[in-house]
């Protein structure tokens, strides 16, 4: 017997602090746990732009973190009170970023609702986080969360139905009756991986990598950081696969990712560097706590840069089943992501887009038909699969292309430098920065973009003289919609095509982090070809942080993550 539920129209005050960053609301746990109707309001906000009806299905899930499961309560109380038809939600809430982009593009259903901050840590003391995609399963772009803000710092009242409370864990369906009008509200609880091994399958020739992995003795190490990836990760590598449970690291989920940053890089995830040193395996990866992100490194530590990695999956594309049937349409990356593709799109002559940061800009290039590979500098990389970018899709990506080519991860990387020429990247990250001061380095770039006299002159480091060509603050128009975005990020060109990059995050959740990114392309045959990044970048690095007096402003002599 589906359970009787009524609706009540709560009163609230709004708040003026919930605007979405580059993907989605994120805050410290604590201000959705102490401040007032913080999640109710914001729900209640994209629940207002969404309009929903008896025929809406809304997708819900999330990484795990602390307080996931309340708010996918308060969801379903909402959602049944929003007039929404159907809720699918991951078991025990379980979702990983791409899963729900998957979920929502085989339902075709009407959106989706994301618990989680990413790569940020999480706990009581740390971040949380919630995250619209629309119905091609990729973030809402910009016209819709700015219609979520402008809901939201307005709203008076939100709809809920207080006495409705939903089980987690048993997979099927609930059903409850709702309002004077009696409409049906639905529960489907889905198992969080099926949908989405089904949809690697059709990518990716399982066999034919299980084949190499058991040929090869390839050995593996997959960590999930204690994030979303675990459990998919498991049912690859293990069931699929059939590799031994030794080759999965942190895999079980936690509410706090164990205390530790769920961020794949090499900072944070020093712990599969320093397994993947010993020598033991043959190719690592890790994931973020979403599942979003990942990290490849090579056997003996071998560091495969996501640009770098990008670039490659293009280059060796058609070892990928995917890419065989549905062909290359073309490629893109966010703007501060190295150039490496861009001579890999211009060889194999396919379109290629430079977009702005954030997934949401690649969305209506692949809806259209232009785009098939993408990626970004902050270890994302994915396809057209699905709208959000895919950490295990990455890895499997890899694993395709090493069986393929039987080489190692580092000789895949080396032959590629040595025929397209490397791009030789770095970024700066300046953690928790007075906003003040961070805003003040920006302005001041800006007023030499403004003036422009910085073009024409010379700066010089470690022997190495740049002359600066073009400077500008960059700006993106749309090809489909034609939107524009501007102050996307300050942009120093130099004659030899070396750039600069200095921006604002848009996913910290107090005070600014700056991030300045370097890139800089090494012809093949140069002497320099292999040697470390951090030494081919150093007169450049030199030149941007004197250029952007980053350590005078904000007194930091050293940024807080390199990658
Ligand atoms: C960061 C990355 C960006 C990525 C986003 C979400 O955003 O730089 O590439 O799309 O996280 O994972 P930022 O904090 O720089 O605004
Ligand atoms: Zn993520």
């Amino acid at each position: 017997m589906a359970q009787s539920m009524k609706i009540t129209s709560v009163s609230t005050t709004p708040y003026e602090d919930q605007k979405p960053g580059t993907s989605g609301l994120r805050k410290p746990t604590k201000v959705f746990l102490t401040k007032a109707n913080y999640t109710e309001n914001f729900v209640q906000s994209i629940l207002s732009v969404v309009k929903p009806n008896q025929d809406s299905v809304l997708v819900v899930g999330g990484d795990g973190r602390y307080y996931m499961k309340d708010a996918i309560q308060i969801i379903a109380k909402l959602s049944a009170a929003n007039k929404v038809g159907k809720l699918v939600i991951g078991q025990s809430g379980i979702l990983s970023t791409p899963a729900v982009s998957c979920v929502i593009r085989k339902l075709s259903a009407t959106g989706g609702i994301i618990l989680t901050a990413s790569h940020n840590p999480g706990g009581p003391d740390a971040d949380f986080g919630i995250k619209y995609n629309i119905s091609n399963g990729g973030p809402a772009p910009s016209q819709v969360t700015d219609a979520i803000f402008n809901e939201s710092i307005s709203l008076k009242n939100y709809e809920t139905c207080s006495d409705l409370n939903i089980d987690l864990e048993t997979l099927g369906k609930q059903t409850f009756i709702v309002g004077d009008d009696k409409r049906t509200f639905t529960v489907d609880i889905i198992s969080s991986v099926n949908d989405y091994v089904d949809l690697m399958k059709t990518i990716f020739d399982f066999d034919s990598i299980k084949r190499f992995i058991k040929t090869k003795d390839f050995k593996l190490r997959f960590d999930a950081l204690h994030g979303v990836v675990g459990p998919y990760a498991r049912r690859v590598l293990c069931d699929e696969l059939g590799c031994p449970e030794d080759y999965l690291a942190h895999c079980v989920p936690k509410e706090d990712f164990g205390g530790s940053h769920p961020d794949p890089n090499l900072t944070y995830a020093r712990d599969l560097v320093v397994e993947m040193e010993k020598g033991i395996y043959d190719f690592g990866a890790a994931f973020d706590g979403d599942g979003d992100r990942n990290m490849l490194i090579g056997k003996n530590g071998f560091y495969v840069s996501p640009c770098d990695s990008l670039a490659i999956i293009g280059a060796n594309h058609d070892a990928i089943p995917y890419f065989r049937k549905h062909g290359m349409k073309g490629m893109a990356r966010s703007m501060p992501t190295s150039g490496a593709i861009d001579y890999v799109a211009k060889e194999m002559n396919v379109g290629f887009y430079e977009t702005p940061t954030g997934w949401k800009f690649f969305g209506n290039l692949m809806d259209d038909g232009k785009l098939s590979l993408c990626g970004e500098e902050s270890f994302g990389t994915g396809s057209d699969h699905i709208r959000e970018k895919d950490g295990l899709w990455a890895a499997l990506a890899w694993l395709s292309i090493l069986a393929h080519l039987n080489l190692t991860a580092e000789e895949v990387v080396k032959k590629h430098w040595e025929k397209y020429g490397r791009n030789c990247f770095t970024r700066y990250d300046y953690e928790q920065v007075d906003s003040s001061s961070a805003n003040q380095m920006i302005e001041g770039l800006k007023q030499l973009v403004q003036d422009q006299s910085l073009i024409g002159t010379e700066h010089s480091s470690c022997g190495q003289t740049y002359t600066v060509s073009k400077m500008d603050d960059f700006e993106y128009t749309d090809p489909i919609d034609q939107s524009v975005a501007k102050n996307q990020g300050i942009r120093i060109i130099f004659s030899d095509g070396s750039r600069l990059i200095y921006r604002l995050s848009g996913t910290g959740s107090s005070g600014a982090t700056i991030r300045m990114y370097v890139d800089s392309y090494i012809a093949t045959g140069s002497e320099n070809l292999a040697a470390p990044a951090s030494e081919v970048l150093k007169p450049l690095v030199e030149i941007a942080l004197k250029l952007s007096k980053i350590p005078q402003l904000t007194g930091r002599e050293k940024p807080t993550v390199i990658t």
